[in-house]
């Protein structure tokens, strides 16, 4: 079993796009064991998103992300990270898969409606950044 961080960025809560992400989780097999709504600072979205410092999209990413409401998921499953990256598309909507989340909703290499942990690693670090141990169903 394996833990990863879902987001639904703040494009994908404004265009009332929450419902078609978590039917799409619910019907992939990935869990939802913690969950909740809010809205980042841009410090918090600079601290999130630190990886990326100093890259041209980094000012733009972080005054996206911090713009409105997103929602936050702890998703469980087997092989859950690399699953819910398919699941999500390629970070240019235009190259992602046909079904892709990305695909079907993004517009914009930046308003890509969802964020994914990428390993392992960024997965506990980014659980750790939005949950703490009481905030998991299980
Ligand atoms: P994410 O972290 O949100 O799951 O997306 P990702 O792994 O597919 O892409 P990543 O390279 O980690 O980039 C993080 C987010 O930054 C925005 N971005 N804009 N303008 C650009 O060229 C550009 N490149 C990336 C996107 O919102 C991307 O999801
Ligand atoms: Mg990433």
């Amino acid at each position: 079993m394996q833990r990863t961080l879902a987001i639904i960025k703040p494009d994908g809560v404004g265009r009332k796009l929450i419902g078609e992400v978590i039917k799409r989780l619910e019907a992939n097999d990935m869990h939802i064991v913690a969950m909740k709504m809010l809205c980042m600072s841009k410090d918090q979205a600079r601290e999130f998103y630190a990886v990326h410092r100093g890259k041209p999209f980094y000012e733009g990413l972080t005054e996206f992300i911090s713009s409105g409401p997103i929602v936050a998921m702890v998703l469980e499953g087997e092989n859950v990270i690399e699953r819910y990256r398919a699941l999500m598309g390629a970070t240019d909507y235009r190259k992602a898969a046909e079904g892709t989340i990305r695909r079907e909703f993004a517009t914009d290499i930046q308003k890509n409606i969802v964020h994914g942990s990428d390993s392992p690693k960024s997965a506990a670090f980014e659980i750790g950044y939005f949950f703490n141990r009481f905030e998991f169903i299980n």
